[in-house]
């Protein structure tokens, strides 16, 4: 069986990416892909400074990087700050670059963000394909941009755009599809 990791990258109550991040989950399982479901939250890291390396690199950074390893599947719903890709992101990544072997290199990543802007977090998911992309990662190539936030998912947490439930669903597929299995 399959197996995959969904995470967010913001820590908010109320969080839209976190409804993403769980309807992800859900269309996961629906494919029969058994799912954990990770908070970042569990995964606490200082700012990286590379002066912290290597007597004060945080077991957060190993625990996640292995879960990394581990699964076939990772899936992160990320929100777009200035353009650009959030401070937990960007800093989860930063600690996990640096873990060795490389927690990029088997799993096959999914991303997608949900923006009060009505583009979606799509430049923040351009950057961050470009940045996974260069260390090694396999994201798949649909972009899961949802925005405006408002109004996109019901009470339920289901997304209300027939538009948006046709590209979770080619997601998936892809993500099944790439899986690499362990290389
Ligand atoms: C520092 C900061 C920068 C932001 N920059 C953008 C942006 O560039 N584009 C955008 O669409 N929304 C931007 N937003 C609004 C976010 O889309 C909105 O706060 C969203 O709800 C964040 O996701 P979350 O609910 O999962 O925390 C920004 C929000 C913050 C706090």
């Amino acid at each position: 069986m399959r197996t995959a990791i969904t995470l967010c990258g913001s820590l908010r109550k109320g969080s839209v990416n976190e409804i993403l991040r769980r309807h992800m989950s859900a269309k996961l399982g629906e494919a029969g892909i058994a799912v954990s479901n990770l908070s970042l939250a569990d995964f606490d890291m200082p700012i990286f400074n590379q002066d912290l390396e290597p007597g004060h690199v945080p077991q957060s950074a190993a625990r996640l990087a292995e879960a990394f390893r581990s699964h076939d599947i990772v899936f992160l719903a990320t929100p777009e700050y200035n353009g650009g890709v959030p401070p937990l992101v960007v800093n989860t990544i930063a600690w996990l670059s640096r873990q060795k072997p490389s927690p990029f290199r088997n799993a096959v990543f999914g991303i997608g963000g949900v923006s009060s802007g009505k583009y979606g977090t799509i430049w923040s998911l351009s950057h961050l394909r470009d940045t996974l992309g260069k260390i090694g990662a396999l994201v798949v190539p649909t972009l899961l941009g949802i925005g405006p936030s408002d109004g996109a998912f019901d009470a339920a947490g289901q997304p209300v755009e027939p538009a948006i439930q046709v590209k979770v669903d080619q997601m998936v597929k892809e993500l099944t599809h790439f899986s690499r299995g362990g290389i």
